[in-house]
């Protein structure tokens, strides 16, 4: 389907491939961080509303980057980003309160979280000068993208009992594989290109999903199982 698959194409086209997608993450990030902030807001959390708005700009400067990325790797690109997929997080059914806090924890704690893991990884392994620049700015802002879901969590299991997100933490798991990880995993030779090698992709995930995100989910009273 992805034309990464496609061994006749290039490295940098297969490389590019992903990088386009990314972008696509990075868009959808930026939009799921405003509807953060507006929630916060609404909830009076004025100052990590602050941070999601900051963390929504990060992600469209975060798109331009991969954008750049692209094109350098291929030439100018007509092909525009698919459109956003995923803008609200979830079910209908929870309070507006309580999607806050489920979008908190889905995109900052588990997405973020992952990202930064893998991200740290792609920059060491980057040799392409415009991967290598492109890597270590994005980390450094999901490293306070985490953080903001993070805090958002802490803020909210200070006020009430938030453990009923145990219940979701396999749905908001498997999401963030699919949409976020795997996306980010290709072949061993596309590692100096930014694309993390398929088999690193399953240890780094659960790496940090058992020393970082189910012991701060764990310190709430939410489960989160091994990962
Ligand atoms: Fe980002
Ligand atoms: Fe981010």
């Amino acid at each position: 389907m992805l034309l990464e698959h496609d061994l006749s194409v290039s490295p940098a086209a297969r490389a590019a491939q992903i990088w386009r997608h990314r972008e696509q993450i990075e868009r959808e990030a930026a939009a799921q961080f405003h509807q953060l902030a507006r929630e916060l807001a609404s909830a009076g959390n004025s100052e990590l509303a602050k941070r999601a708005t900051r963390a929504a700009l990060d992600e469209q400067r975060h798109a331009r980057r991969c954008r750049a990325l692209v094109e350098s790797l291929v030439g100018p690109d007509v092909a525009p980003a698919d459109a956003p997929r995923r803008l609200t997080l979830g079910p209908a059914t929870l309070s507006s309160r309580d999607r806050m806090l489920y979008a908190a924890v889905a995109l900052g704690c588990v997405t973020e979280s992952l990202s930064c893991a893998l991200l740290l990884e792609l920059k060491e392994a980057a040799v392409h000068p415009l991967v290598q620049a492109t890597v270590a700015e994005i980390v450094t802002d999901e490293i306070e993208h985490a953080r903001i879901g993070w805090a958002v969590l802490a803020a909210e299991a200070a006020l009430r009992d938030v453990a009923w997100l145990t219940q979701y933490l396999p749905v908001i798991a498997a999401a963030a594989i699919a949409d976020d990880v795997q996306p980010m995993a290709g072949e061993v030779e596309l590692a100096g290109l930014g694309v993390l090698p398929r088999e690193r992709v399953q240890a780094l995930v659960a790496e940090t999903w058992a020393t970082v995100i189910s012991p701060g989910l764990a310190r709430v009273g939410i489960r989160s199982g091994g990962g």
